[in-house]
């Protein structure tokens, strides 16, 4: 089987993030989200937390205005986020569980546990025409949830992969392979995302029945790397030529 094109969306919330520090407007997701279209990115993911310390409600449709790009909104299921979701119609919403003490998302969603809370959520989504996933631990027990909840997507947490080293990495990426050829056979489109970097990108890349990943702090981190150079001779030239 040849594997279909790998679809990158790229979350932006951690240049919301470094906005929020001093609270004005730059820099702007925005901006981020358009230099993602530009380069042939295919997609826009952004979490809306409960806390908002990143993404704002208001950046939302700007983010929506700005490019031609999908969508896809990471959110708690919460009465909340389902009225946000439903007035701003994402192309995408994947269903993330949220802690506010935590730093990040730091497990996946308990499908099979929360079916009942879950069940209208994802079916008042759907009706709405918005795609849904729902961001799960690669295990057979939360796929199986997810299926019976009709998600047309689900994200596996790549978290525990990109934090084991050796034989522990191997185990976690053979686990990931194995729920994503479950979840193609059951109909399910399979996504990745949580932790990726350039080293440790590609094994998860080669799982063939994948369909996107979702990369955003590290990709951020980075950025700021490749762009400090160009940003630092631009400020030499501007204090220059002031003289
Ligand atoms: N996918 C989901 C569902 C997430 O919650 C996150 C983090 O917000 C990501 C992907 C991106 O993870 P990272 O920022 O570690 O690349």
């Amino acid at each position: 089987m040849t594997p279909h094109r790998l679809r990158l969306g790229v979350n932006i919330d951690h240049v919301a993030t470094i906005r929020n520090a001093r609270g004005g407007d730059h820099p702007d997701p925005v901006r981020a989200a358009e230099i993602v279209a530009a380069v042939g990115g295919d997609g826009i993911t952004a979490h809306l937390r409960e806390d908002r310390r990143h993404i704002r409600d208001s950046d939302l449709a700007r983010i929506q205005a700005a490019t031609g790009l999908p969508l896809n909104l990471e959110m708690a299921a919460t009465e909340e986020m389902l009225a946000i979701a439903l007035a701003h119609k994402p192309h995408a919403a994947c269903i993330v569980p949220e802690k506010r003490e935590e730093r990040t998302t730091e497990g996946g969603l308990d499908a099979a546990g929360q079916h009942n809370r879950l069940a209208p959520i994802v079916s008042r989504l759907a009706d709405a025409g918005i795609r849904v996933s729902l961001f799960i631990a690669a295990d057979e027990r939360q796929l199986e949830a997810a299926i019976r909840l009709r998600a047309p997507a689900v994200e596996f947490h790549t978290g525990d992969y990109a934090h084991a080293t050796g034989e522990q990495r191997a185990i976690e990426l053979k686990r990931i392979a194995d729920m994503a050829a479950l979840a193609a056979k059951n109909g399910i489109e399979p996504h990745a995302g949580h932790g990726l970097t350039f080293d440790n990108v590609q094994p998860i890349a080669a799982i063939p029945q994948l369909a996107e990943l979702n990369i955003g702090h590290y990709l951020v981190g980075e950025a700021v790397f490749t762009g400090l150079a160009d940003a630092v001779r631009q400020m030499r030239e501007l204090m220059d030529a002031a003289r």
